[in-house]
């Protein structure tokens, strides 16, 4: 695959899937997003954008993202600027870069939101949790796109369920970070301001999976030249842990001492969120995924480089 086009390479994923194309030498790469001056929600200048340089890939890291809260408060919107930017990719490859695949990394609250193992044969069996609607109903979306495109259109398609992700290269304001990145910097913060506790929200017992946002790179790249994979498949572990297992990693890579408490009036949610590896280990059998102290480290020592000195 030489010429490989990253949707929102400035984001948290895209960031990753740019440098790790880049780095193996092996492809052109492109990122667009709107700070690099084109708005997919623009469909004809999107659309010529890729008839110029058609890609024979195209990694779609664009998402209008945000909180649980930002998807309830602003579900309109980010319904409806996700599933744009879904139609107008689909429309725009179909268009000017027909022979180009498409690699999608759905979210895994896309899973029914009662399923505690999450198995991709249930997938569809069951709605969304409210709390994720616009978010999750989206990506099950995306998945029709690709199936429907690939029956009118032959568009190829290789659908991804990604859990949460973690590791360097994240927003540094609090309230913009991912989950476990949040807990990262929250705790290097107490750790500066001396504190001798910190509050965990919740129970500290749920239990979610989590990816190491290097190893995401990896497999969206790595599985571009693969067989269709229309029905996503989990990018998965089968290996959960809860957010006290979580502190107490961080705080043990940190070198500081201090007592968790727990804030017990706010909810916990589900109680545990784990995803099925068996489909991932049959077709990715020597994939090896970053341990979460690595990761851990890796992005402690992000956080300690990119803000300011305490
Ligand atoms: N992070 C996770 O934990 C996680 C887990 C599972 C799946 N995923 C999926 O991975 C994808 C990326 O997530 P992320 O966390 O990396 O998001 P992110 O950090 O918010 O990045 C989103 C990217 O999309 C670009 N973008 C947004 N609207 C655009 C538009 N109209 N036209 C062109 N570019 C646009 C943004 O750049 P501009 O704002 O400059 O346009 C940015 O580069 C999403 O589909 C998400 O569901 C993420």
């Amino acid at each position: 695959v030489a010429n490989v086009l990253v949707l929102g390479g400035t984001g948290f994923v895209g960031r990753h899937v740019v440098d790790h194309l880049t780095r193996s030498g092996e492809h052109d790469v492109r990122s667009i997003s709107r700070g690099e001056g084109v708005d997919i929600l623009e469909a004809e200048r999107f659309t010529k954008y890729l008839r110029d340089a058609p890609p024979d890939a195209v990694i779609n890291c664009a998402a209008h993202v945000g909180s649980v809260h930002y998807g309830i408060a602003q579900a309109g919107t980010v319904a409806r600027e996700n599933m744009q930017l879904v139609m107008n990719m689909y429309e725009a490859v179909r268009q000017a870069a027909p022979a180009a695949t498409i690699v999608n990394p759905l979210a895994n609250c896309s899973y029914p939101g009662d399923s505690s193992t999450q198995v991709e044969s249930d997938w569809e069996r069951g709605p969304v949790h409210d709390s994720v609607l616009a978010f999750g109903a989206v990506k099950r979306m995306t998945y029709v796109f690709a199936e429907c495109y690939r029956r009118e259109f032959g568009t190829r398609t290789i659908n991804w369920i990604i859990p949460n992700t973690y590791g360097p290269g994240d927003h540094l304001d609090p309230n913009k970070v991912h989950a476990l990145n949040g807990i990262v910097l929250r705790l290097i913060g107490a750790r500066n301001a001396g504190a001798e506790t910190f509050e965990i929200w919740g129970t500290g017992k749920p239990l979610r999976e989590w990816a190491y946002v290097e190893d995401v790179a990896r497999i969206l790249v790595d599985s571009v030249s693969r067989p269709e994979q229309i029905y996503p498949v989990n990018f998965a572990q089968n290996r959960s842990y809860s957010v006290t297992e979580l502190a107490e990693l961080i705080v043990r890579e940190l070198g500081y001492d201090v007592e968790f408490t727990y804030d017990t009036s706010k909810p916990d949610g589900q109680p545990a969120r784990i995803m099925d590896d068996a489909v991932f280990r049959a077709a990715f059998p020597d994939f090896e995924f970053t341990p979460m102290a690595t990761g851990v480290r890796n992005t402690i020592a992000y956080y300690e480089r990119a803000l300011p000195p305490a």
